[in-house]
């Protein structure tokens, strides 16, 4: 592949405070980022200096103040520049190029962890009864690796402990390879074996040719996976 998956230039984010007398907050400032396949960018750096932030302007939760981030699958495919994206190319974005795990679960009420889970597939198998249940399948494989027990499979996360809960959104986000990763923060709240399967679950990814940026609270966990890290504080113009 010739071009970056990701090629980010020159990302702005400012927030305005509009119940603090419109204060502007500059978040970022000259982010340029490039990502290619196989590689996984651990963005470094202090609490609020806006990782999450940059994350976000990739999945088009945030809106860019300046810059373009355009995203190219294929070499031989024009980019999308996701900061000028109509809602329906990052419907599409969404659903077949880059994958979000977000550090909180969005619980969804009265689906079950199963359903929640294998939904990403599903959706794809539309009604062949077959790509459903191979998706069930999926979904189960994902919760065992997660060690989420088997009687909770069937009963809606909301009352799920915090660690249960990420890893229900890690099985969600992760169960449909996807082209880019994004990760903010996945193994905050889990225990060692768990932090140690989603890392391997990380490597799996890469290993099959998508590319990762990830946020990781721990540094050690962060470390065992980078293939590069960049400082997200370097990002800042007026720190
Ligand atoms: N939606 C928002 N509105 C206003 N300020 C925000 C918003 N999101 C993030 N910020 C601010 O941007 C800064 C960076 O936040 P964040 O990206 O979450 O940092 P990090 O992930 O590096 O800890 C913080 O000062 C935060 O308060
Ligand atoms: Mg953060």
């Amino acid at each position: 592949m010739t071009f970056p998956l990701l090629q980010m230039r020159g990302v702005a984010k400012q927030f305005t405070l509009h119940n603090q007398h419109g204060i502007e907050l500059n978040v970022l400032d000259k982010v340029d980022l490039e990502v290619r396949p196989g590689e996984c960018v651990v963005l470094d750096g202090p609490s609020g200096m806006g990782k999450s932030t940059l994350l976000k302007l990739i999945y088009a939760n945030y809106r860019a103040t300046a810059g373009s981030i355009q995203f190219r699958q294929h070499d031989d495919q024009p980019a999308l520049d996701i900061t000028r994206a109509t809602p329906r190319e990052l419907v599409a974005l969404r659903r077949h190029s880059i994958s979000y795990v977000s550090q909180f679960l969005r619980v969804i009420p009265r689906i079950c962890a199963l359903d929640i889970v294998a939904e990403p597939l599903a959706e794809d198998a539309g009604n062949d009864m077959a790509g459903l249940k191979a998706a069930r399948d999926q979904a189960s494989a994902w919760l065992t690796r997660l060690r989420i027990p088997q009687r909770l499979w069937h009963l809606p996360p909301a009352t799920f402990s915090g660690g249960e809960q990420q890893r229900i959104n890690i099985a969600r986000n992760m169960i449909k390879p996807r082209p880019l990763l994004l990760l903010d923060e996945p193994t905050a709240s889990l225990d060692p074996a768990n932090t140690e399967t989603v890392i391997e679950l990380i490597r799996e990814a890469i290993a099959q040719g998508s590319a990762a940026i990830g946020i990781f609270h721990d540094a050690q966990v962060g470390a065992s996976i980078a293939t590069r890290h960049v400082l997200v504080g370097t990002f800042r113009s007026n720190a």
